[in-house]
């Protein structure tokens, strides 16, 4: 489904992405951690094309596009394909929570009013927020507006979802409500791509945990296998330090 081969992104003379090499198949929830700084964010922004990486193959459902050689159509093609969930949502403030999620419905998938609609509507109330259609951002909790977010994402009926922190900006009684949403997603069938820390949400749904630092991913496996059995002393050293490595009898959900 997604295959990236040795991705370059640099700003200036920071190589943030040195040489990314990565596979997803279909269905996967793939959890990407590391340090502050690794290239997470870029990892995922690359992936659809908001950050262009200098060079590398990003291929996603049979659109393959070569860094060094894009045209404005491969971009097209790639983006339409994956959809992101921002950390800080990134609703606009002066739109409803329907207008936000129906905004590319209409205005690119030329839909039209009744149909987007309908469809917004029917997302709303997939993320349980049919009664809020009506509301601006300003008058939903973290939590609400996140989960406008996610059903913005899925109104282009993506392959894939690429999720940046999704959790890491609410308080923490919101976020149950959004990793629940996440995992109706994900057994779904919604192949996923997730930048988080939330350990119990990584166990109970990732399929691989990737661990990204240095701008490159130097550990991958099962969350098993990353969190209670990790093998490169960068990956034991960060799951220390941020306080996710931990004995399997912790590991209960
Ligand atoms: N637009 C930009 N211009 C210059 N440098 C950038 C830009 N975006 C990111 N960087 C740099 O690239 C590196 C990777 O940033 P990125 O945001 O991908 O890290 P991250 O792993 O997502 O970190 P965090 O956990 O803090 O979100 C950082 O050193 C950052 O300062
Ligand atoms: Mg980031």
């Amino acid at each position: 489904m997604i295959k990236v081969t040795n991705l370059k992104k640099s700003y200036g003379d920071h190589q943030v992405l040195d040489g990314v090499n990565f596979e997803v198949k279909k269905g996967e929830i793939v959890t990407l951690i590391g340090p502050s700084g690794a290239g997470k964010t870029t990892l995922l922004r690359t992936l659809n094309w908001l950050d262009a990486p200098q060079s590398g193959l990003i291929e996603i459902d049979g659109v393959k596009v070569d860094a060094s050689h894009v045209t404005k159509h491969d971009i097209h093609a790639l983006r339409s394909k994956t959809a992101m969930v921002f950390q800080h949502y990134n609703l606009f403030a002066n739109k409803t929570a329907l207008e936000n999620v129906t905004e590319s419905l209409v205005y690119v998938q030329k839909f039209d009013k009744a149909k987007a609609k309908k469809k917004g509507l029917e997302l709303l109330d997939r993320v349980g927020l049919a009664d809020k259609a009506e509301s601006y951002p300003a008058f939903l909790s973290g939590g609400q507006q996140q989960r406008v977010g996610i059903a913005r994402a899925l109104a282009v009926d993506p392959q894939v979802i690429l999720f940046d922190e999704p959790t890491s900006a609410l308080d923490p009684e919101w976020v149950g409500e959004v990793l629940g949403v996440m995992n109706e997603i994900a057994k779904d069938g919604m192949t996923m791509i997730v930048v988080s820390h939330e350990m119990r949400f990584v166990r109970s749904i990732a399929t691989k945990v990737a661990f990204l630092d240095g701008g490159n991913i130097i550990e991958q496996g099962t969350p098993d296998e990353v969190f209670l059995n990790p093998k490169n002393e960068r990956t034991k050293q960060f799951l220390k330090v941020a306080n996710l490595w931990t004995s399997a009898d912790d590991y209960v959900i």
